[in-house]
């Protein structure tokens, strides 16, 4: 029996919709257990713009650090879109909000129910039992980071650079990450790169292959060039289990899983440092990968279950409460496969609205 202490940052597009979904859902879940929810819901994003006149105010940053964890939406759309890049809700407020709590590991589960085959643009024989893999992202360092700049060329043309930059010790703890998943795990793992052109990459594999064979010797290590990566998960996602890599590589490879996977409504994920709530647990930022959706927002048709999904990671990692978390997924997971199917996975079933499909996952809880 607790009280979960946690910010709710909704943000813009579908995402004041589907955390709605994700609140009731876990409040659902956490009653038998006696668990409570205490939240605090903050501006962020496009909607703090409008506001507060900037994505990511110091008093939603000061809730955050009061709380345990935070449950994320999604921030951006077209009515932001026409301000300078540095103050676009996506770059304001994502960007530093994993800064500041130091968040350098994102995993996002790219999981595919055999009963939802025919969501994903691959034939069904290729991934006959569905798909079971896991991400894990490097979220706080290269290109993303790095230095950058507009500036003119002694001839005047006008260039701009961006710089990757990893130091050994941002390699070594995302490795940690990625070597304690595939422990929990088939003890396989892909380490995804491209030291055949970036002195970055070279580091990279350099430093994940000695640290592997210090901490993790049982863990079957192998690497690809980032290319090939992108190909071989459209081709087979199953070779894998769990592969890691870079910010930016992971950016695009995850995007590419989660279409794989059948639809971005599913793909959730959690960004993870080494700090510690006030329980002794991981602090996290939780979140689904899929977006506002803008085009659909306030419609009522968006799919929960990515946003629901987050929610149930958080659970898992920040409280310390992994059977209320698997139930949630289990839930989720029955109302999909019962047929209950928003419109992005309903595939010839009569879609449902984002309120029906939250209601069968709490009758599945
Ligand atoms: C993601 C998003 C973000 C990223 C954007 C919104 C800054 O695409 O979480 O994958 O590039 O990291
Ligand atoms: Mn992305």
């Amino acid at each position: 029996m607790a009280t979960l202490k946690f910010t709710v940052l909704a943000g813009d597009g579908i995402g004041p919709e589907v955390m709605q979904s994700a609140l009731e859902v876990l409040r659902k879940a956490c009653a038998p257990e006696g668990d409570e929810l205490s939240y605090t819901e903050c501006a962020v994003g496009g909607a703090a713009i409008d506001k507060f006149g900037e994505a990511l105010p110091e008093s939603t940053l000061q809730e955050c650090r009061k709380a345990d964890a935070i449950l994320f939406g999604s921030v951006g759309g077209p009515k932001w879109e026409s301000l300078p890049p540095n103050k676009q809700p996506e770059r304001a407020a994502l960007l530093p909000l994993r800064k500041a709590f130091k968040l350098f590991a994102n995993i996002r589960p790219g999981l595919l129910y055999p009963e939802l085959t025919d969501a994903s643009p691959l034939k069904t024989e290729r991934i006959p039992n569905g798909i079971d893999i896991v991400c894990i992202r490097e979220l706080t360092g290269g290109i993303y980071f790095g230095e950058k700049k507009t500036y003119q060329k002694p001839d005047g043309e006008t260039a701009a650079c961006d710089t990757m930059e990893y130091k050994v010790s941002e390699i070594e703890r995302i490795a940690e990450v990625a070597g304690q998943t595939a422990m929990a795990r088939g003890k396989r793992v892909c380490s995804i790169d491209k030291a055949n052109v970036l002195e970055t990459s070279v580091l990279w594999r350099k430093t994940v292959t000695e640290y592997f064979k210090k901490h993790f010797p049982e863990v079957e290590l192998s690497y690809l060039y980032v290319d090939n990566a992108a190909m071989q998960l459209a081709r087979d996602p199953n070779q894998f289990d769990v592969f890691f890599t870079e910010n930016m590589f992971g950016d695009i490879l995850s995007d590419e899983m989660a279409v794989i996977c059948g639809s971005l409504g599913m793909l959730c994920s959690a960004s993870l440092g080494d700090i510690k709530n006030s329980l002794g647990n991981k602090f996290g930022l939780y979140e689904p990968a899929g977006g506002t959706a803008p085009d659909i927002a306030g419609k009522g048709i968006a799919n929960p279950c990515a946003q629901i999904l987050s929610a149930a990671m958080m659970l898992r990692y920040s409280f310390g409460r992994a059977q209320t978390a698997s139930r949630i997924e289990k839930a989720v997971r029955r109302a999909v496969c019962s047929g209950v199917r928003t419109a992005d996975i309903a595939f010839g079933k009569k879609p449902v609205s984002t309120k029906e499909m939250t209601q069968a996952i709490i009758e599945n809880l």
